[in-house]
Protein backbone atom coordinates (compact mmCIF):
# COMPACT_ATOMS: atom_id res chain seq x y z
CA UNK A 1 0.00 0.00 0.00
CA UNK A 2 2.75 2.29 1.04
CA UNK A 3 4.81 1.06 -2.05
CA UNK A 4 2.22 1.76 -4.26
CA UNK A 5 1.07 5.02 -3.26
CA UNK A 6 4.89 5.95 -3.49
CA UNK A 7 4.72 4.80 -7.10
CA UNK A 8 2.06 6.82 -7.79
CA UNK A 9 3.23 9.82 -6.17
CA UNK A 10 6.39 9.48 -7.97
CA UNK A 11 4.11 8.55 -11.13
CA UNK A 12 2.43 12.09 -10.63
CA UNK A 13 5.94 14.28 -9.74
CA UNK A 14 6.97 12.57 -13.25
CA UNK A 15 4.18 13.65 -15.08
CA UNK A 16 4.17 17.06 -13.56
CA UNK A 17 7.75 17.66 -14.66
CA UNK A 18 6.98 16.68 -18.05
CA UNK A 19 4.20 19.22 -18.06
CA UNK A 20 5.98 21.95 -16.66
CA UNK A 21 9.09 21.18 -19.62
CA UNK A 22 5.89 21.23 -22.16
CA UNK A 23 7.67 24.35 -22.92
CA UNK A 24 9.06 25.75 -25.70
CA UNK A 25 12.36 27.87 -25.49
CA UNK A 26 14.24 29.59 -28.01
CA UNK A 27 17.64 28.68 -26.81
CA UNK A 28 16.39 25.07 -26.73
CA UNK A 29 19.41 23.57 -29.30
CA UNK A 30 22.16 26.29 -28.15
CA UNK A 31 24.44 23.27 -26.79
CA UNK A 32 23.26 20.28 -28.84
CA UNK A 33 23.10 22.08 -32.44
CA UNK A 34 24.41 25.69 -31.74
CA UNK A 35 24.49 25.44 -36.24
CA UNK A 36 21.18 24.78 -36.54
CA UNK A 37 19.81 28.74 -37.32
CA UNK A 38 22.64 29.18 -39.39
CA UNK A 39 22.00 26.14 -41.75
CA UNK A 40 18.22 26.68 -41.59
CA UNK A 41 18.83 30.84 -42.72
CA UNK A 42 21.82 29.97 -45.25
CA UNK A 43 19.57 27.08 -47.29
CA UNK A 44 16.31 29.38 -46.98
CA UNK A 45 18.39 32.69 -48.85
CA UNK A 46 19.37 30.07 -51.78
CA UNK A 47 16.11 28.76 -52.31
CA UNK A 48 14.47 32.56 -51.77
CA UNK A 49 16.86 33.77 -54.27
CA UNK A 50 16.52 31.24 -56.87
CA UNK A 51 12.30 31.08 -56.68
CA UNK A 52 11.13 33.99 -54.05
CA UNK A 53 7.64 32.39 -53.79
CA UNK A 54 9.39 29.35 -51.39
CA UNK A 55 9.15 31.96 -48.60
CA UNK A 56 5.33 31.69 -48.73
CA UNK A 57 5.05 28.42 -49.48
CA UNK A 58 6.52 27.27 -46.62
CA UNK A 59 5.04 29.77 -44.79
CA UNK A 60 1.63 27.88 -45.30
CA UNK A 61 3.09 24.51 -44.74
CA UNK A 62 3.55 26.03 -41.28
CA UNK A 63 0.48 27.29 -40.87
CA UNK A 64 -1.12 23.59 -42.34
CA UNK A 65 0.84 21.95 -40.18
CA UNK A 66 0.27 24.16 -36.85
CA UNK A 67 -3.71 24.01 -37.62
CA UNK A 68 -3.83 20.09 -38.10
CA UNK A 69 -3.79 18.21 -34.63
CA UNK A 70 -0.34 21.08 -33.47
CA UNK A 71 3.23 22.22 -35.04
CA UNK A 72 3.85 18.76 -35.31
CA UNK A 73 5.45 18.11 -39.01
CA UNK A 74 2.17 15.91 -39.73
CA UNK A 75 2.06 17.76 -42.61
CA UNK A 76 5.44 16.24 -43.92
CA UNK A 77 4.51 12.61 -43.72
CA UNK A 78 3.99 10.40 -47.51
CA UNK A 79 1.22 8.11 -47.82
CA UNK A 80 2.04 4.59 -47.54
CA UNK A 81 0.21 1.82 -48.48
CA UNK A 82 -0.06 1.53 -45.08
CA UNK A 83 -0.57 5.27 -43.94
CA UNK A 84 -2.69 8.34 -44.59
CA UNK A 85 -1.03 11.37 -44.37
CA UNK A 86 -1.92 15.02 -44.77
CA UNK A 87 -0.77 15.73 -48.21
CA UNK A 88 -3.93 14.58 -50.48
CA UNK A 89 -6.06 16.46 -48.04
CA UNK A 90 -7.89 19.00 -50.26
CA UNK A 91 -6.23 22.18 -49.10
CA UNK A 92 -2.82 20.40 -50.13
CA UNK A 93 -2.98 18.22 -52.77
CA UNK A 94 -1.68 19.55 -55.94
CA UNK A 95 -1.61 23.13 -53.56
CA UNK A 96 0.67 23.57 -50.65
CA UNK A 97 4.19 23.22 -51.87
CA UNK A 98 7.52 22.93 -50.39
CA UNK A 99 8.21 19.54 -48.89
CA UNK A 100 11.25 18.86 -50.33
CA UNK A 101 12.99 22.23 -49.09
CA UNK A 102 12.59 21.20 -45.65
CA UNK A 103 13.68 17.66 -46.33
CA UNK A 104 17.01 19.03 -47.53
CA UNK A 105 17.29 21.27 -44.79
CA UNK A 106 16.74 18.30 -42.65
CA UNK A 107 19.61 16.27 -44.21
CA UNK A 108 21.94 19.19 -43.44
CA UNK A 109 21.07 19.36 -39.94
CA UNK A 110 21.09 15.62 -39.82
CA UNK A 111 24.73 15.82 -41.07
CA UNK A 112 25.63 18.26 -38.34
CA UNK A 113 23.86 16.99 -35.38
CA UNK A 114 22.13 13.60 -35.88
CA UNK A 115 19.25 13.00 -34.41
CA UNK A 116 18.87 16.22 -31.96
CA UNK A 117 16.41 18.61 -34.03
CA UNK A 118 12.66 17.87 -35.09
CA UNK A 119 11.69 18.17 -38.65
CA UNK A 120 8.59 20.77 -36.91
CA UNK A 121 11.28 23.08 -35.48
CA UNK A 122 12.99 22.99 -38.64
CA UNK A 123 9.76 24.43 -39.99
CA UNK A 124 9.09 26.78 -37.69
CA UNK A 125 12.70 28.16 -38.72
CA UNK A 126 12.07 27.91 -41.90
CA UNK A 127 9.05 29.77 -41.92
CA UNK A 128 10.24 32.73 -39.96
CA UNK A 129 13.24 33.20 -42.49
CA UNK A 130 11.37 33.32 -45.10
CA UNK A 131 9.05 35.92 -43.96
CA UNK A 132 12.97 37.48 -42.88
CA UNK A 133 13.65 37.21 -46.01
CA UNK A 134 10.87 38.68 -48.16
CA UNK A 135 11.52 41.79 -46.06
CA UNK A 136 9.43 40.90 -43.05
CA UNK A 137 10.35 41.16 -39.44
CA UNK A 138 12.54 38.78 -37.92
CA UNK A 139 11.42 37.18 -34.37
CA UNK A 140 13.03 34.29 -31.70
CA UNK A 141 11.21 31.12 -32.56
CA UNK A 142 10.86 28.98 -29.32
CA UNK A 143 12.01 25.60 -30.23
CA UNK A 144 11.51 22.11 -28.54
CA UNK A 145 8.71 20.38 -30.42
CA UNK A 146 9.55 17.09 -31.48
CA UNK A 147 7.72 15.02 -34.02
CA UNK A 148 4.24 13.38 -34.86
CA UNK A 149 4.26 9.39 -35.41
CA UNK A 150 0.58 10.12 -36.52
CA UNK A 151 -1.22 12.70 -39.24
CA UNK A 152 -4.58 13.25 -39.89
CA UNK A 153 -6.05 13.81 -43.76
CA UNK A 154 -9.86 14.32 -41.88
CA UNK A 155 -8.34 16.95 -39.37
CA UNK A 156 -7.20 18.78 -42.28
CA UNK A 157 -10.18 18.60 -44.49
CA UNK A 158 -12.48 19.49 -41.68
CA UNK A 159 -9.87 22.04 -39.68
CA UNK A 160 -8.35 24.66 -42.19
CA UNK A 161 -10.24 27.26 -43.75
CA UNK A 162 -11.93 27.38 -47.28
CA UNK A 163 -10.93 30.36 -49.03
CA UNK A 164 -14.87 30.78 -49.68
CA UNK A 165 -15.83 30.99 -45.63
CA UNK A 166 -17.26 33.56 -44.07
CA UNK A 167 -16.25 35.66 -41.27
CA UNK A 168 -17.96 34.70 -38.52
CA UNK A 169 -17.06 30.97 -40.23
CA UNK A 170 -13.10 32.37 -39.81
CA UNK A 171 -13.15 33.77 -36.48
CA UNK A 172 -14.73 30.69 -35.10
CA UNK A 173 -12.01 28.14 -36.91
CA UNK A 174 -9.03 30.27 -35.55
CA UNK A 175 -10.64 30.45 -31.95
CA UNK A 176 -10.86 26.89 -31.96
CA UNK A 177 -6.95 26.80 -32.47
CA UNK A 178 -6.89 29.52 -29.19
CA UNK A 179 -6.38 32.42 -31.71
CA UNK A 180 -8.64 35.29 -31.47
CA UNK A 181 -9.76 37.92 -34.12
CA UNK A 182 -7.11 39.71 -34.24
CA UNK A 183 -4.92 37.16 -34.54
CA UNK A 184 -6.88 35.52 -37.60
CA UNK A 185 -6.70 39.17 -39.16
CA UNK A 186 -2.84 39.34 -38.57
CA UNK A 187 -2.37 35.93 -39.46
CA UNK A 188 -4.22 36.62 -42.85
CA UNK A 189 -1.32 39.46 -43.73
CA UNK A 190 0.51 36.31 -45.07
CA UNK A 191 -1.70 36.65 -47.76
CA UNK A 192 0.67 39.64 -48.68
CA UNK A 193 3.51 37.35 -50.10
CA UNK A 194 2.65 33.90 -52.33
CA UNK A 195 -0.07 32.92 -55.10
CA UNK A 196 -3.59 31.44 -55.64
CA UNK A 197 -4.97 29.39 -58.24
CA UNK A 198 -7.59 30.60 -60.16
CA UNK A 199 -10.45 28.10 -59.05
CA UNK A 200 -9.68 29.90 -55.13
CA UNK A 201 -11.28 33.32 -56.50
CA UNK A 202 -13.35 32.81 -59.59
CA UNK A 203 -16.55 33.12 -57.70
CA UNK A 204 -15.13 36.56 -56.10
CA UNK A 205 -13.98 38.22 -59.73
CA UNK A 206 -16.80 37.22 -61.51
CA UNK A 207 -19.93 37.22 -59.24
CA UNK A 208 -19.14 39.75 -56.01
CA UNK A 209 -20.11 42.73 -55.96
CA UNK A 210 -17.56 44.51 -52.84
CA UNK A 211 -14.66 44.29 -55.93
CA UNK A 212 -12.92 46.84 -57.27
CA UNK A 213 -14.39 46.43 -60.88
CA UNK A 214 -10.98 47.14 -62.53
CA UNK A 215 -9.49 44.99 -60.55
CA UNK A 216 -11.82 41.76 -61.35
CA UNK A 217 -11.17 42.43 -64.89
CA UNK A 218 -7.64 42.37 -64.71
CA UNK A 219 -7.80 39.07 -62.74
CA UNK A 220 -10.55 37.80 -65.19
CA UNK A 221 -7.82 37.81 -67.90
CA UNK A 222 -5.84 35.07 -66.62
CA UNK A 223 -8.98 33.35 -64.53
CA UNK A 224 -11.97 32.22 -67.08
CA UNK A 225 -15.05 31.55 -66.22
CA UNK A 226 -14.52 28.31 -67.09
CA UNK A 227 -11.31 26.35 -67.57
CA UNK A 228 -7.72 27.50 -66.23
CA UNK A 229 -8.40 26.19 -63.23
CA UNK A 230 -4.66 26.15 -62.14
CA UNK A 231 -4.45 29.47 -63.15
CA UNK A 232 -2.30 31.63 -60.33
CA UNK A 233 -2.37 35.06 -59.59
CA UNK A 234 -0.90 36.95 -56.81
CA UNK A 235 -2.48 37.06 -53.63
CA UNK A 236 -1.07 40.89 -53.07
CA UNK A 237 -1.53 42.64 -56.47
CA UNK A 238 1.33 45.21 -55.27
CA UNK A 239 4.14 43.43 -54.08
CA UNK A 240 4.24 39.29 -53.96
CA UNK A 241 7.25 39.32 -52.40
CA UNK A 242 7.46 41.47 -49.48
CA UNK A 243 5.52 40.36 -46.94
CA UNK A 244 3.94 43.99 -45.74
CA UNK A 245 0.88 45.68 -45.03
CA UNK A 246 0.10 46.41 -48.78
CA UNK A 247 -2.01 43.23 -48.12
CA UNK A 248 -4.24 44.96 -45.82
CA UNK A 249 -4.42 48.30 -48.01
CA UNK A 250 -5.62 46.23 -50.77
CA UNK A 251 -8.65 45.13 -48.90
CA UNK A 252 -9.22 48.99 -48.04
CA UNK A 253 -9.16 49.23 -51.85
CA UNK A 254 -11.93 46.30 -52.06
CA UNK A 255 -9.00 44.20 -54.19
CA UNK A 256 -8.45 41.27 -51.48
CA UNK A 257 -8.10 38.19 -53.89
CA UNK A 258 -9.72 35.55 -51.79
CA UNK A 259 -13.06 36.06 -50.40
CA UNK A 260 -11.93 34.78 -47.10
CA UNK A 261 -9.65 37.84 -47.87
CA UNK A 262 -12.20 40.25 -48.56
CA UNK A 263 -14.32 39.36 -45.81
CA UNK A 264 -11.96 41.08 -43.10
CA UNK A 265 -12.84 44.35 -44.55
CA UNK A 266 -16.33 44.16 -45.60
CA UNK A 267 -18.37 46.49 -42.57
CA UNK A 268 -17.16 43.77 -40.18
CA UNK A 269 -15.97 43.80 -36.59
CA UNK A 270 -12.33 43.83 -38.37
CA UNK A 271 -12.68 47.00 -40.46
CA UNK A 272 -11.05 48.93 -38.39
CA UNK A 273 -8.12 46.54 -37.37
CA UNK A 274 -7.85 46.40 -41.56
CA UNK A 275 -7.93 50.47 -41.83
CA UNK A 276 -5.21 50.30 -38.66
CA UNK A 277 -2.56 47.61 -40.32
CA UNK A 278 -3.30 49.80 -43.79
CA UNK A 279 -2.12 52.62 -42.33
CA UNK A 280 1.03 51.49 -40.04
CA UNK A 281 3.02 48.70 -41.55
CA UNK A 282 5.29 48.98 -38.10
CA UNK A 283 2.21 47.91 -36.43
CA UNK A 284 1.47 44.94 -39.08
CA UNK A 285 4.79 43.50 -38.59
CA UNK A 286 5.06 43.28 -35.09
CA UNK A 287 1.85 42.10 -34.33
CA UNK A 288 2.10 39.71 -37.18
CA UNK A 289 5.79 38.44 -35.52
CA UNK A 290 3.18 38.10 -31.86
CA UNK A 291 0.66 36.48 -33.67
CA UNK A 292 3.28 33.59 -35.48
CA UNK A 293 5.10 32.54 -32.32
CA UNK A 294 1.65 32.33 -30.75
CA UNK A 295 0.51 29.89 -33.89
CA UNK A 296 3.80 28.31 -33.85
CA UNK A 297 2.41 27.13 -30.15
CA UNK A 298 -0.34 25.28 -30.93
CA UNK A 299 -0.48 21.93 -29.30
CA UNK A 300 3.51 20.98 -30.03
CA UNK A 301 4.65 17.79 -28.61
CA UNK A 302 7.65 18.36 -26.26
CA UNK A 303 9.77 15.84 -23.55
CA UNK A 304 9.66 12.29 -24.63
CA UNK A 305 5.98 12.98 -27.00
CA UNK A 306 6.61 11.51 -30.27
CA UNK A 307 10.09 11.63 -31.95
CA UNK A 308 13.27 13.06 -33.17
CA UNK A 309 12.39 12.20 -37.15
CA UNK A 310 15.13 11.16 -38.76
CA UNK A 311 13.42 11.85 -42.32
CA UNK A 312 10.70 14.08 -42.50
CA UNK A 313 8.75 12.36 -44.79
CA UNK A 314 8.54 9.30 -43.24
CA UNK A 315 8.67 8.07 -39.43
CA UNK A 316 11.51 6.55 -38.00
C1 LIG B 1 -7.73 32.99 -42.83
C2 LIG B 1 -7.94 31.85 -43.45
C3 LIG B 1 -7.13 31.41 -44.64
C4 LIG B 1 -7.63 30.91 -45.79
C5 LIG B 1 -9.10 30.66 -46.12
C6 LIG B 1 -6.51 30.65 -46.67
C7 LIG B 1 -6.62 30.13 -47.95
C8 LIG B 1 -5.59 30.11 -48.87
C9 LIG B 1 -5.72 29.70 -50.24
C10 LIG B 1 -7.00 29.19 -50.90
C11 LIG B 1 -4.52 29.87 -50.83
C12 LIG B 1 -4.17 29.57 -52.30
C13 LIG B 1 -3.86 28.08 -52.43
C14 LIG B 1 -3.82 27.63 -53.87
O1 LIG B 1 -4.45 28.28 -54.71
O2 LIG B 1 -3.17 26.61 -54.16
C15 LIG B 1 -3.61 30.36 -49.84
C16 LIG B 1 -2.29 30.67 -50.06
C17 LIG B 1 -1.43 31.06 -49.07
N1 LIG B 1 -1.71 31.14 -47.72
FE1 LIG B 1 -3.53 31.11 -46.88
N2 LIG B 1 -5.36 31.01 -46.03
C18 LIG B 1 -5.69 31.47 -44.78
C19 LIG B 1 -4.81 31.87 -43.80
C20 LIG B 1 -3.43 31.81 -43.91
C21 LIG B 1 -2.50 31.95 -42.83
C22 LIG B 1 -2.89 32.14 -41.36
C23 LIG B 1 -1.26 31.86 -43.37
C24 LIG B 1 0.08 31.91 -42.69
C25 LIG B 1 0.30 32.49 -41.52
C26 LIG B 1 -1.42 31.69 -44.80
C27 LIG B 1 -0.41 31.66 -45.72
C28 LIG B 1 -0.58 31.52 -47.07
C29 LIG B 1 0.48 31.75 -48.04
C30 LIG B 1 1.86 32.29 -47.73
C31 LIG B 1 -0.04 31.44 -49.29
C32 LIG B 1 0.69 31.44 -50.65
C33 LIG B 1 1.37 30.07 -50.79
C34 LIG B 1 2.17 29.89 -52.07
O3 LIG B 1 2.33 30.82 -52.86
O4 LIG B 1 2.66 28.75 -52.27
N3 LIG B 1 -2.75 31.63 -45.08
N4 LIG B 1 -4.29 30.49 -48.65
C1 LIG C 1 24.68 9.72 -35.16
O1 LIG C 1 25.88 9.40 -35.81
C2 LIG C 1 26.74 8.57 -35.05
C3 LIG C 1 28.07 8.44 -35.77
O2 LIG C 1 27.85 8.16 -37.12
C4 LIG C 1 26.05 7.24 -34.83
O3 LIG C 1 26.88 6.39 -34.05
C5 LIG C 1 24.76 7.47 -34.09
O4 LIG C 1 24.02 6.27 -33.95
C6 LIG C 1 23.89 8.48 -34.84
N1 LIG C 1 22.76 8.81 -34.00
C7 LIG C 1 21.52 8.75 -34.46
C8 LIG C 1 20.43 9.11 -33.49
O5 LIG C 1 21.27 8.47 -35.61
C1 LIG D 1 -22.13 33.35 -60.82
O1 LIG D 1 -23.47 33.28 -60.37
C2 LIG D 1 -24.38 32.76 -61.34
C3 LIG D 1 -25.79 32.92 -60.80
O2 LIG D 1 -25.86 32.44 -59.49
C4 LIG D 1 -23.97 31.32 -61.60
O3 LIG D 1 -24.83 30.77 -62.58
C5 LIG D 1 -22.55 31.27 -62.13
O4 LIG D 1 -22.14 29.95 -62.27
C6 LIG D 1 -21.62 31.98 -61.16
N1 LIG D 1 -20.31 32.09 -61.79
C7 LIG D 1 -19.18 31.86 -61.13
C8 LIG D 1 -17.92 31.97 -61.90
O5 LIG D 1 -19.17 31.60 -59.95
C1 LIG E 1 -20.39 49.03 -46.43
O1 LIG E 1 -21.59 49.75 -46.29
C2 LIG E 1 -21.66 50.97 -47.05
C3 LIG E 1 -22.97 51.69 -46.72
O2 LIG E 1 -24.05 50.81 -46.82
C4 LIG E 1 -21.52 50.64 -48.51
O3 LIG E 1 -21.50 51.81 -49.28
C5 LIG E 1 -20.22 49.87 -48.75
O4 LIG E 1 -20.12 49.49 -50.11
C6 LIG E 1 -20.17 48.63 -47.86
N1 LIG E 1 -19.00 47.82 -48.08
C7 LIG E 1 -17.75 48.07 -47.62
C8 LIG E 1 -16.69 47.10 -47.96
O5 LIG E 1 -17.46 49.03 -46.96
C1 LIG F 1 -6.86 51.84 -34.61
O1 LIG F 1 -5.96 52.87 -34.33
C2 LIG F 1 -6.53 53.91 -33.55
C3 LIG F 1 -5.51 55.05 -33.47
O2 LIG F 1 -4.21 54.58 -33.32
C4 LIG F 1 -6.89 53.38 -32.19
O3 LIG F 1 -7.47 54.35 -31.41
C5 LIG F 1 -7.88 52.23 -32.39
O4 LIG F 1 -8.16 51.62 -31.14
C6 LIG F 1 -7.35 51.20 -33.34
N1 LIG F 1 -8.42 50.25 -33.59
C7 LIG F 1 -8.17 48.96 -33.71
C8 LIG F 1 -9.35 48.09 -33.92
O5 LIG F 1 -7.06 48.49 -33.68
C1 LIG G 1 13.09 9.96 -46.93
O1 LIG G 1 11.95 9.14 -47.01
C2 LIG G 1 11.29 9.22 -48.26
C3 LIG G 1 9.99 8.46 -48.13
O2 LIG G 1 10.23 7.16 -47.69
C4 LIG G 1 12.21 8.71 -49.34
O3 LIG G 1 11.57 8.80 -50.61
C5 LIG G 1 13.48 9.56 -49.34
O4 LIG G 1 14.40 9.06 -50.28
C6 LIG G 1 14.12 9.59 -47.98
N1 LIG G 1 15.20 10.57 -47.96
C7 LIG G 1 16.42 10.29 -47.51
C8 LIG G 1 17.42 11.41 -47.55
O5 LIG G 1 16.72 9.19 -47.11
Amino acid sequence: MAFSTHVITLTLLAILVSMSSAQLSPTFYATTCPNLQTIVRNAMTQVINSNPRMGASILRLFFHDCFVNGCDASILLDDTATFTGEKNALPNQNSALGYEVIDSIKSQVEASCNGTVSCADILALAARDGVFLLRGRSWNVPLGRRDARTASQTAANNELPSPFADLSTLISMFAAKGLNAQEMTVLSGAHSIGQAQCFTFRTRIYNETNIDPRFATTRRANCPATGGNTNLAPLDIQTANQLDNNYFQNLVALRGLLHSDQVLFNNGSQDALVQNYSLNNGRFVADFAAAMVKMGNISPLTGTQGEIRMNCSRIN
